[in-house]
């Protein structure tokens, strides 16, 4: 299990998601459109991606009396999924849904058919990667078969069961690219050089980074061996990282997306610059009364940690904080990549505070004015010190 192959990733090399992951547990359905092949006056190819069970679809519109409108495509494609699910209890064989063809003069209703897989799923660009190597290889490596029970949370995000424990594979898949992974992977490898030998931390485990910054810590990397027909074609490639399941983020226990930090999106149509709506009237959801004050402070000691270990985290919001399931802390998930327009952790650490104090039942006002004070204190300075010590009080 902790034997280190060298992932290689080269800036050609294609890489597609596994076909009918074994021992993956059925969620409803979450169905995006990838692309749309539109030919006038001929067949419409739409590939769709079921990002819950993580699978690819095709269909396929040959008749152009059909209505093609996006939301008509995914409710139909997750339909048919859902009723197959529903009648066998096991997520349907065929990946290609052919919609009222006409054949001969004649209409033909609904078919389902099974392509071979390389045709109906899009594969990823590969950037140039590797792990395993030139001494980037702290963090031990495991097989995906090893990796059960894997149920989608979010995004590419599975929670899984590996080696008895209870835990999250962040995933290479459609939203990951594996610059990504990469990134999450340099920012625990640089926090673990930095703790072992600049500051001389003897637990440096993966206790540290729970409790020392406040993160998620990498439990394994895990890659798939493909096997291309000879053995010079056969591959190992990155699937993911492993990191212990750390609880449920502050989105979802704030009520869902559409109390959450970015609001929610009213655009009308695609085309249209994102508008970004006020959250639903109050009252709001109360995020869980077990959040105090104390957690605010061990999240910003985690933050300032990071910092000083010259690690920024990119993504600072509701949805990258969870809370811990003894409910005794709240651990960042998502570190690495910088989002756009980002204007650094200090800030967007003080934004979640904010937001988090307009969603807290404290009854104690004084406690939510200290987060608030603190929060300020980071947005306008990025002053660590001085918001722990409003927090400390
Ligand atoms: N270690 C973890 N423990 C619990 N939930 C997690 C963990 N890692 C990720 N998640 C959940 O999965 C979601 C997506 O993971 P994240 O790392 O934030 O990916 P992305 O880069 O797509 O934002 C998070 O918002 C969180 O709900
Ligand atoms: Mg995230």
């Amino acid at each position: 299990m902790s034997s280190t192959p060298v992932l290689h990733h080269t800036p050609n090399e294609r890489w597609m998601p596994p076909n009918h992951e074994p021992d993956r547990i059925w969620s409803k359905p979450h169905v995006d459109i990838l692309s749309d092949a539109h030919r006038p006056g001929c067949d419409t190819s739409t590939s769709v991606y079921d990002h819950a069970n993580r699978q690819w679809y095709q269909l396929n519109l040959t008749d152009e009396e059909v209505r093609g409108e996006e939301d008509w495509k995914i409710e139909t494609v997750r339909k048919h999924i859902t009723e197959y699910y529903d009648l066998h209890g096991e997520p349907p064989p065929w990946n290609c849904i052919d919609v009222m063809s006409r054949k001969d003069g004649r209409v033909v209703p609904t078919s389902f058919e099974t392509r071979p897989y390389e045709q109906i799923a899009r594969s990823i660009g590969g950037v140039e990667f590797s792990y395993g190597e030139k001494g980037n290889n702290l963090f031990p490596t495991t097989s995906f078969d090893l990796v059960r029970q894997k149920r989608h949370i979010k995004w590419g995000s599975d929670r899984c069961v590996w080696d008895g424990l209870d835990c999250v594979l962040k995933r290479v898949d459609l939203s990951y690219s594996l610059e990504v992974m990469e990134k999450e992977i340099k920012v625990r490898t640089e926090l673990l050089y930095r703790a072992v030998w600049e500051m001389h931390d003897d637990a440096a485990d993966d206790d540290m980074f729970e409790q020392r910054f406040s993160l998620a810590p990498i439990l394994a990397v895990v890659y798939r061996d493909i096997s291309g027909g000879t053995d010079a074609d056969n591959r190992r490639v990155m699937m993911g990282i492993l990191m212990p399941y750390c609880g449920v983020d502050l989105q979802m226990l704030a009520g869902g997306w559409k109390y959450g930090m970015l609001g929610q999106n009213c655009s009308q149509d695609d085309n249209e610059e994102e508008e970004v709506c006020p959250p639903p009237p109050r009252p709001w959801p109360t995020l869980p009364a077990s959040i105090t004050k104390d957690h605010f402070e061990k999240l910003v000691r985690g933050a300032w940690e990071m910092s000083r270990a010259g690690v920024g985290l990119g993504d600072i919001c509701d949805e990258n904080v969870v809370l811990t399931p003894d409910e005794s802390r709240l651990i960042f998930v998502d570190v690495g990549m910088v989002v756009h327009g980002y204007k650094g952790d200090e800030y967007a650490l003080g934004e979640t505070m904010l937001w988090a104090m307009d969603r807290v039942s404290w009854e104690d006002q004084r406690e939510i004015e200290r987060v608030r004070e603190a929060a300020r204190l980071l947005q306008s300075e990025g002053d660590y010190e001085g918001a722990l010590k409003k927090l400390e009080k």
